[in-house]
């Protein structure tokens, strides 16, 4: 079977992208991998210290358990998703532990974010990290850029944001950061932000992000390696599928399957109606969002 390093190389060839659903909560695990298996599709079920943190994911151990469980992995494989070096709050993480315990504990791909740190810290965290990884074979993914949205306190106009390219990633620091820091994928900032995780901000609705895509297929031509949207939801879907086709291989998905599980909850539902309303936005994201039912065999053989 393919490993999931290979697996995202072969999206790239194919212009195809691999969608990777947050575990926001530990009953989402199962319906995300059955509306994947449904759609005879292929994602990444992911989890992130922000979804246990301030979330209902609990810990990378207990994500795990709960993944083991329903896995599948001719179209699933599991990643840790943003392990910051200092966090959305500026408290600093022990990000090595995270991440040696989740390679330990089987997960097939990881991230680091230093994002939050200058370029030459960020090349210095990531490039540890991707040395760590490389001893168990397992892909490091990790962030240049300012990808906006988690931290606490209003952002500036979306319009605004975009327009003045504010915190994207710069071609000349993506080469160096690549080449320096060893690492597989690369989280780039080209207009996408993060869904509002704030207890006042978490249930509002995402703008609509737009991408500027001639930036990003000079980030992909020059850094050559496999590229990462995060933030994907809300993302103009024109502008997200055409990412696609410039360099992105793996898309991040949160905020919408979460709010669609909390919203079930919310109104009086069970825990098994949030199942099932997680399994119907993922099932219409993969198939109407992505366009991506029946792929699987194209990606993984
Ligand atoms: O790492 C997680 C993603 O970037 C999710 O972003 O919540 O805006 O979809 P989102
Ligand atoms: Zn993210």
């Amino acid at each position: 079977m393919r490993s999931v390093r290979e697996i995202v190389r072969r999206a790239r060839d194919l212009g195809i992208g691999i969608p990777a659903f947050n575990v926001a909560h530990l009953p989402m695990t199962e319906p995300i991998i059955r509306a994947v298996r449904d759609q005879d599709s292929f994602a990444l079920v992911e989890v992130s210290r922000i979804d246990w943190v301030k979330f209902g994911a609990q810990s990378p151990e207990e994500v795990m358990v709960e993944y083991r469980i329903h896995e599948d992995p001719r179209h699933v494989r599991i990643h840790l998703d943003h392990v910051p070096a200092v966090d959305e709050d500026q408290n600093v993480v022990n990000y090595r532990v995270i991440i040696e315990e989740a390679i330990a504990l089987g997960y097939d791909s990881v991230m680091i974010d230093a994002s939050r740190l200058t370029l030459n810290d960020n090349i210095r965290v990531s490039r540890e990290i991707a040395e760590i990884a490389s001893r168990s074979g397992v892909p490091v993914e990790a962030e240049l850029g300012a990808v906006l949205g988690h931290e606490n306190g209003v952002l500036p106009p979306y319009e605004e944001l975009f327009t003045s390219g504010r915190g994207f990633t710069r071609v000349d620091e993506a080469v160096r950061f690549v080449k320096e820091s060893s690492c597989d994928w690369l989280s780039v900032a080209i207009g996408n932000i993060h869904g509002a995780v704030g207890d006042a901000t978490k249930d509002q609705k995402k703008v609509e992000a737009r991408l500027a895509l001639d930036h990003l297929a000079t980030l992909a031509e020059s850094t050559g390696i496999p590229l990462v949207l995060h933030g994907g939801s809300g993302i103009r879907q024109a502008d997200m599928l055409a990412s696609l086709r410039r360099g992105i291989c793996k898309v991040n998905v949160g905020t919408e399957i979460r709010q669609a599980y909390e919203q079930a909850l919310r109104a009086g539902g069970s825990i098994a109606d949030a199942r099932e309303a997680t399994y119907a936005r993922t099932s219409s994201l993969i198939k109407n969002w992505f366009q991506l039912s029946g792929i699987r065999q194209r990606l993984t053989s």
